[in-house]
């Protein structure tokens, strides 16, 4: 085995394993309930992997353009329109890529530079602040009020400085389960108003909000719009997160620095994968249903924990249930998670892992994308606790 002997200075010293990896083999070894990884344990719809097949099989198998195949970006632009409002050119302003994570990579390498600093919210997602860093830049987090996670827009606006050049936002959110409202994001935009931050809006639970609310896209607030750069992903919307692909939406100035960095790293995305959804997208009830079916399984979860100790926080959108456990155990949560997958047989993400440090707040995250049969499990483990 080869090895390497020389100094070797990490550009990410504290990045290790991540938790999800760590719960998903632990919870394979104790053969438990997996409701830690945010991922469904049923198949896409048998019409999407028909069409994949039908793709592949009339050899559509090389190289798409490095945009995204026309139809598809069409299809996106189209969709984005009816439902947010906004008209984005196909030709110069949408971008299919190989997965959120990948264009949120993208947009950080494209437009922040040594010195720059990032603003990001905690508890967040685990892929923006290495993204930043990378990038040779700082994170500077406004933490998210706990029970509610709700954003301070005082503590928002004194974040930033003449060095802030990038804000990541994230709704629905993960790990809090929380939804941006319309009046949240106008107070963002009378914030950016008279500076040139630009914003990149991770919407990958754009169609999995709850309760009859509506998702807002900084696409439908026009001086957002002017300055972001949305994200989006297939993988949550079709039940296809093995097939990493998304897209990215922005104007056309930010676009072409985007497209830049994209060119020169994959340069395409999968191409049956794009003709399969490019077709597949003319069904829009396949996206406009997603909420209700993740409703039913949230509300199914949620009534089968009801007799437990847990304290349910709100779930308005995404596919994960916080429960508070006050009431249960004082240990840290990393602590129960991994005790609770090894002796009860229940993996979760405890939240503090999206912190930078550890905070008090005792919550367990649970994915619900999961079977009826799987949740019931779970939820009959969490009422002996
Ligand atoms: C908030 C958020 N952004 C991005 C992603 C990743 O999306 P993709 O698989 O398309 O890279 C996830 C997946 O868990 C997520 O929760």
């Amino acid at each position: 085995m080869p090895a390497y002997h020389h100094p070797l200075a990490s550009k990410l010293p504290t990045v290790g394993t991540t938790i999800f990896t760590v719960m998903s083999r632990l919870a394979a070894e104790h053969h438990a309930i997996n409701l830690s990884q945010g991922f469904p344990d049923f198949d896409c719809a048998p019409e999407l992997r028909a069409l994949l097949a039908k793709y592949v099989n009339a050899g559509f198998n090389q190289y798409a353009p490095m945009a995204g195949i026309l139809p598809l970006r069409e299809a996106i632009a189209a969709k984005v329109e009816a439902l947010y409002g906004t008209s984005y050119d196909p030709e110069h302003e949408v971008t299919v890529v190989p997965g959120a994570t990948y264009a949120i990579f993208t947009a950080v390498a494209a437009l922040v530079r040594p010195g720059d600093e990032v603003l990001l919210f905690e508890p967040a997602y685990d892929s923006y602040a290495p993204a930043v860093e990378v990038a040779g830049a700082r994170p500077q987090y406004v933490q998210l009020r706990y029970p509610d996670y709700s954003i301070d827009w005082d503590a928002v606006q004194r974040a930033i400085t003449p060095r802030t050049r990038m804000m990541i936002i994230n709704t629905p959110n993960n790990p809090t389960a929380t939804v941006l409202s319309g009046e949240d994001l106008r107070m963002l935009e009378g914030i950016l108003r008279a500076t040139g931050i630009v914003v990149v809006s991770d919407e990958v639970y754009e169609h999995i909000v709850f309760d009859g609310h509506r998702h807002q896209s900084v696409a439908s607030f026009p001086g957002l719009a002017e300055r972001s750069i949305v994200v989006s992903s297939f993988g949550k919307t079709y039940h296809v997160t093995g097939w990493k692909v998304g897209y990215a939406l922005a104007p056309r100035e930010l676009m072409a620095e985007f497209r830049k960095v994209h060119q020169f790293n994959a340069f395409v995305t999968n191409s049956p994968v794009q003709y399969a959804l490019a077709e597949y997208m003319q069904n829009r009830d396949a996206y406009l249903s997603l909420a209700a079916f993740y409703q039913k399984k949230r509300d199914y979860f949620l009534e089968g924990v009801g007799a437990s100790r847990f304290r349910p926080l709100p779930s308005r959108g995404t596919f994960f249930q916080n429960l508070c456990y006050d009431a249960v155990s004082d240990e840290r949560d990393t602590d129960l998670a991994i005790r609770l997958t090894r002796e009860r047989g229940i993996a979760s993400i405890p939240v503090s892992v999206f912190y930078r440090e550890p905070p008090a707040h005792r919550v367990l995250r649970f994915c619900f994308a999961k079977s009826e049969d799987t949740l019931a499990r779970g939820a009959e483990i969490l009422c002996r606790l």
